[in-house]
């Protein structure tokens, strides 16, 4: 008896330590058999080498890190038949980054780098965070050229998998066909995808776990003016403060003002529905 006690302590002692950053994996997932690379096998890749990111997304300055391209890693991206990567973060933040983006950096494009935190020497902590961006991040080369948006760099990354587009997978996030061509809700669609996806789902459409879904229950439409809304996209903190907000201001770099207009048109056409 005495002995299981003991056992059963000792499972629960070990299940109860969190994983470290040295522990952590990242998982590539675009064929038939995942590949899990550990930080050491990424420190010690034969394409690795120091990578210069001077406005770094997450860390809002110049940053040097150890990297390897992204291209590197996926081989010959033409045998791949899906189009889109899922990038899952740790702490629920999943960007769906088009495969298209991350090829186009082998034609002049933006280019997309793994960047590894070396143990032995880490990063600082995030800006508001108690740890580091490690031990893998998803970072940009020239990230204008292909007009990359700050959600497209997921830190804390854990995976990378091959996915069919969000659309496709989600159907209820595409607006009605019969909607008109120049409705800003379809440009709103597709800034949606790429910005509010990775951390809110829409009616259960999506797999992120950051931020509330802003379809259901309630639709956010019908709750908030536009007004109200357009204000918080552009600064949460104009509309609600709180020590543990955690939705990222978007700035003009990030999102213009038509470009907020179009996503608060699309959450207007998709609360109709309801
Ligand atoms: C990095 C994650 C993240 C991104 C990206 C993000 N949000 Fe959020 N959002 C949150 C979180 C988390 C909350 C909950 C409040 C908080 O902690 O700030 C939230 C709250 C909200 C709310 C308030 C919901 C309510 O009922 O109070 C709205 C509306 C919203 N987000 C809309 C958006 C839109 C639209 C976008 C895209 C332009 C977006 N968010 C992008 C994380 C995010």
């Amino acid at each position: 008896m005495i002995m299981r006690v003991l056992l059963f302590l000792l499972v629960w002692i070990f299940a109860a330590v969190p994983l470290s950053a040295s522990d952590r994996t990242l998982t590539l997932s675009f064929g038939s058999v995942p590949r899990v690379y550990t930080a050491a096998e990424f420190l010690a890749h034969p394409k690795a080498v120091p990578l210069t990111i001077p406005k770094d997304v997450s860390y809002h300055r110049e940053m040097t890190y150890r990297a390897v391209p992204l291209l590197a890693l996926l081989g010959d991206v033409s045998r791949i038949a899906l189009n889109t990567i899922e990038a899952r973060a740790s702490d629920g933040f999943v960007s769906q980054i088009p495969l298209e983006l991350v090829s186009r950096g082998a034609t002049g494009g933006s280019v997309a780098w793994i960047a590894v935190e070396n143990p032995t020497k880490p990063w600082p902590n995030l800006p508001d965070r108690r740890e580091s961006g490690g031990p893998f991040y998803l970072v940009w080369e020239h990230p204008k050229r292909s007009n990359v948006g700050s959600e497209q760099w997921p830190f804390a990354l854990a995976a990378l998998t091959g996915v069919d587009d969000p659309v496709r997978r989600w159907p209820r996030l595409a607006v009605d066909a019969g909607l008109a061509a120049d409705h800003p809700a379809r440009r709103g669609q597709a800034l949606f995808i790429k910005n509010c996806l990775p951390c809110h789902r829409l009616s259960g459409a999506g797999v992120a776990e950051m931020g509330p879904d802003l379809g259901q229950p309630m639709p956010v439409t019908h709750y908030f003016t536009a007004a109200g809304l357009r204000a918080l996209i552009r600064d949460p903190k104009s509309v609600r403060t709180w020590p543990r907000q955690q939705m990222p201001a978007f700035g003009a770099d990030d999102l213009t003002d038509a470009d907020i207009d179009a996503i608060v048109a699309y959450l207007t056409v998709l609360g109709e529905r309801h």
